[in-house]
């Protein structure tokens, strides 16, 4: 097993990564001296799987555990879901030591996670991420939160777990496209922070599509190194932590266009990488070099890197990029990159610019 330290002062908490950790979820939580009671909230993909063995875990401990099941899908991140949830926790006359686990993907991690940040103003955490999304990006680093139907992650708290447990097993039952669409996020940790990492993602590829679990267990423990770095120096995104943004402005700006569904998060990140990747050669002088390796990458991984426009669907997003949170008095402002492994904030590109890379 790895241990990858955040530090956040009196915040701080260990991310664990390793094999049939969920095994070991009861134990785990018994070492941080938490209330009796807990809730374990899952999805109805996730709890097929692994409820049993994490309550059964949590049982053996000496805890009292309840299982919240909502549906798989992005639909259950809403207000409505977390006052069910609320509901569901009064029930069980949950208390301020009492606590919630969070079993699935980023899904139930952003709305387990807000759930804690706000019932009783807060109770602890603990993250079990099942997806490599989750993994390496949502369930370190404390956004939780919900959707409104105006926009995505509108409502939500900083809130920070008390534990991560990234049990490597759980991928032997995520669906293909998820973990590649994960791959997408991984690249991008090499390419913000890591030229070594990059290089080791180009000779590892075949055994990271593999699920290699050896592969696996370093890259995930970087991945999250970095973020626990990125995090620790910027909680509350007043300035580097804008890099984990990295070809998300137009990522974004594609999943809001297309509607949500059509492209999922990694497939649309990794398009828009390559787009900014492109800015990047324009603007900050990537060499064409390292702007080829990403593409590179993301193909071999099996990503997509461009899409083709219709002009209404071009129109639509501008539009949504144009709303983004990135935005700042009407100008685009991206992550760029410099080389493999160092990026720069808060670049304002021009929209035409922007449309000369998506062709
Ligand atoms: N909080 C953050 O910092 C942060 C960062 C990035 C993304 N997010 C959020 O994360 C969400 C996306 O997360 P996601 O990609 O993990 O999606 P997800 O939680 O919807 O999971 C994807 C699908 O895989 C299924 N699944 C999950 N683990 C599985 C497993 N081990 N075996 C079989 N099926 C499994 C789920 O049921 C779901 O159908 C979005 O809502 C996004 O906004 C949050
Ligand atoms: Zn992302």
């Amino acid at each position: 097993m790895r241990i990858v330290p955040v530090s956040l002062g009196n915040r701080s908490y260990a991310i664990k990564v390793g094999g049939g950790l969920l095994a070991h979820l009861g134990v785990e939580c018994a070492a941080l001296k938490l209330g009796q009671r807990c809730a374990v909230i899952t999805d109805s993909n996730v709890g097929k799987h692994y409820a049993k063995v994490a309550v059964k875990s949590l049982v053996a401990a000496g805890f009292e555990p309840f299982l919240i099941t909502v549906p798989a899908g992005e639909k259950s991140k809403r207000i409505a879901m977390v006052e069910k949830c609320y509901d569901q926790l009064a029930a069980h006359r949950l208390e301020r030591k009492s606590f919630i686990v969070a079993l699935g993907g980023g899904v139930v991690g952003d709305l387990a996670g807000f759930v804690a940040a706000t019932y009783l103003r807060g109770i602890p955490f603990v993250q079990v991420p099942t997806t490599l999304l989750a993994q390496v990006d949502s369930s370190v680093g404390g956004k939780t939160g919900v959707n409104l139907k105006a926009g995505k992650n509108l409502v939500g708290a900083f809130y920070q777990p008390r534990l991560v447990l990234c049990d490597l097993d759980a991928f032997k039952t995520l669906p293909k496209r998820e973990y590649i669409s994960g791959l997408a996020e991984v690249i991008k940790y090499g390419v913000i922070y890591d030229a070594d990492l990059f290089a080791q993602l180009e000779r590892n590829l075949p055994k990271l599509l593999k699920r290699d679990p050896t592969t696996l267990a370093a890259v995930v423990a970087r991945c999250c190194e970095i973020k626990a770095d990125v995090v620790g120096q910027d909680e509350t995104e007043t300035g580097l932590r804008a890099i984990l943004n990295f070809g998300h402005t137009i990522g974004h700006g594609i999943e809001n266009s297309f509607g949500y569904g059509k492209f999922l998060h990694g497939e649309a990140i990794a398009i828009g990488q390559v787009a900014a990747a492109k800015l990047s050669h324009q603007l900050l002088g990537l060499p064409a070099n390292d702007s080829a390796r990403m593409e590179k990458l993301f193909v071999l991984a099996g990503l997509p890197v461009r899409i083709k426009l219709t002009a209404a669907q071009r129109k639509k997003l501008f539009a949504a990029m144009l709303l983004d949170k990135k935005v700042s008095g009407g100008e685009v402002k991206f992550v760029l990159a410099e080389s493999i492994g160092k990026v720069a904030w808060g670049q304002k590109v021009a929209t035409d610019l922007i449309n000369g890379v998506l062709p």
